[in-house]
């Protein structure tokens, strides 16, 4: 077990989060490679002979540290800008383990890409079709393409992160594609290899994934009786993970029912909550207890700056106490605020919690859309980001200082332009 309780106090591997806690300061993120690693090779396994590639999606969490971990594992990388291009390359990466997602590719990013000699450009748009054929001609370069489709699926989740249906802005619709198979086909600075699609995130269910499935594979058909030869089928990621009490599909399972595509294909997969969520949490300390009429708030030191999902989606993430508390507290219903200035600023609401000032918290599950979502808002620097690896612990990433925050800032000055 990557995070288990043992003698009262909540640990990492080797490691007792109150250690790092008093090592590092809160808040922090922690991460453990030993889950990390776990999860890719769940995918891994499961896909066994199967011709296959994962991309991890590095949005989810984009730290190097953990991408280079993923990268000596033999990830490959699903980016969706030229800040993740450069991430995934600095992680050790080469432009052929990386495919590029995103429905607003610049042009200076679709030049980066095609000249890292990326694996797959998925485009999203005619326009980007155009913009594409443009500037691979003009570098004298075949760019590798896969049309994103947008299947109308509706994946379950919240609204806020389905991505496949229609209403959503993301991929070009299924009847369109075969026209923009058939122009991009006639197009010699344009390579055909795939079809891609992702209908969304935090998937609990595997109907809408097999439904998708068996879209992308018609339509894959369809491509090939018109002379049209694929070498992979992107089936996205999305697969959900246990914040409370969801049931999300075994990877054994989702990972089966992606292999319905006909063998011919390689089969591609763009995971990034189920290999990065379970493995990290943020570690939090109480700074005040608070009694309102109505409510009893915990005050503490991480916010919505460093965790967004309960703000933005009204995320549910478990809380754990990193050590037992004192006899003489007595349990209560707290709300767990930051001490940011929005009233959305809670990471957790009406909760049974034991809790005095100065004790300590992980929210767990916190290893996804995480750090990545972390802003400065209120001028707080973002957390330190730690790496436990059996007893060892790494700082990969210290805390942001005020400093930083100010750095490249000027004063205005009263010279007015010539
Ligand atoms: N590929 C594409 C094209 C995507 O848009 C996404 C996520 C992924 C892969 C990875 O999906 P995953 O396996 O992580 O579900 N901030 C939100 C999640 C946004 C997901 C957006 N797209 C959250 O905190 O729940």
């Amino acid at each position: 077990m990557s995070f288990h309780r043992s003698a009262g106090r909540l640990w990492v591997e080797g490691v007792a989060l109150s250690e790092i806690a008093d090592r590092f300061g809160t808040p922090c993120y922690v991460y453990s490679r030993a889950r990390l690693t776990e999860n890719w090779r769940a995918y891994d396994d499961a896909f066994g002979a199967r011709a296959h590639r994962i991309h991890y999606s590095v949005k989810a969490n984009g730290s190097l540290a953990l991408l280079n971990i993923l990268h000596s594992l033999g990830s490959g990388f699903d980016i969706v800008s030229g800040g993740e291009l450069a991430r995934a390359l600095a992680a050790g990466a080469n432009g052929s383990d990386i495919i590029f997602s995103g429905v607003g590719k610049s042009r200076q990013e679709l030049i980066d890409a095609v000249t890292v000699g990326v694996a797959c450009i998925n485009v999203e748009s005619e326009a980007e079709l155009d913009r594409l054929t443009e500037i691979a001609a003009a570098l004298g370069r075949r760019a590798p393409i896969a049309l994103r489709v947008n299947p109308d699926v509706d994946p379950q989740t919240h609204p806020y992160i389905s991505t496949g249906l229609q209403g959503n802005k993301f991929g070009v619709s299924m009847v369109e594609a075969l026209r923009l198979y058939r122009k991009a086909l006639a197009v010699p600075s344009l390579e055909v290899r795939g079809i891609a699609c992702h209908i969304g995130s935090q998937m609990t269910s595997l109907a809408p994934i097999s439904d998708t499935v068996g879209l992308i594979v018609d339509l894959a058909k369809a491509l090939e009786r018109e002379g049209c030869q694929l070498s992979h089928l992107d089936l996205g990621g999305g697969l959900g993970i246990r914040y409370r009490d969801e049931q999300p599909p075994a990877i054994t399972d989702y990972v089966r029912v992606l292999c319905d595509v006909p063998e011919r294909f390689e089969i591609h997969v763009e995971p990034g909550r189920s290999i990065i969520g379970d493995a990290g949490v943020l570690l939090t300390s109480i700074e005040y207890l608070k009694a309102m009429p109505t409510k009893h708030f915990a005050i503490c030191d991480a916010a919505m700056t460093e965790l967004l999902r309960p703000a933005l989606y009204n995320a549910w993430h478990a809380l754990e106490l990193l050590e037992p508390p004192t006899a003489d507290v007595s349990s209560r219903r707290y709300d767990l605020v930051g001490p940011v200035c929005e009233s959305a600023d809670f990471l957790a609401q009406d909760r049974e919690l034991c809790l005095s000032p100065g004790a300590r918290l992980a929210v767990m599950n916190a290893g996804a859309y995480g750090f990545v979502m972390a802003s400065s808002y209120n001028a707080r620097p973002r957390p330190a980001e730690i790496l436990v690896d059996g007893h060892s612990v790494t700082e990969i990433r210290p805390r942001e200082t005020i400093g930083d925050l100010m750095a490249s800032e000027r004063l205005a000055t009263a010279r007015e332009l010539p």
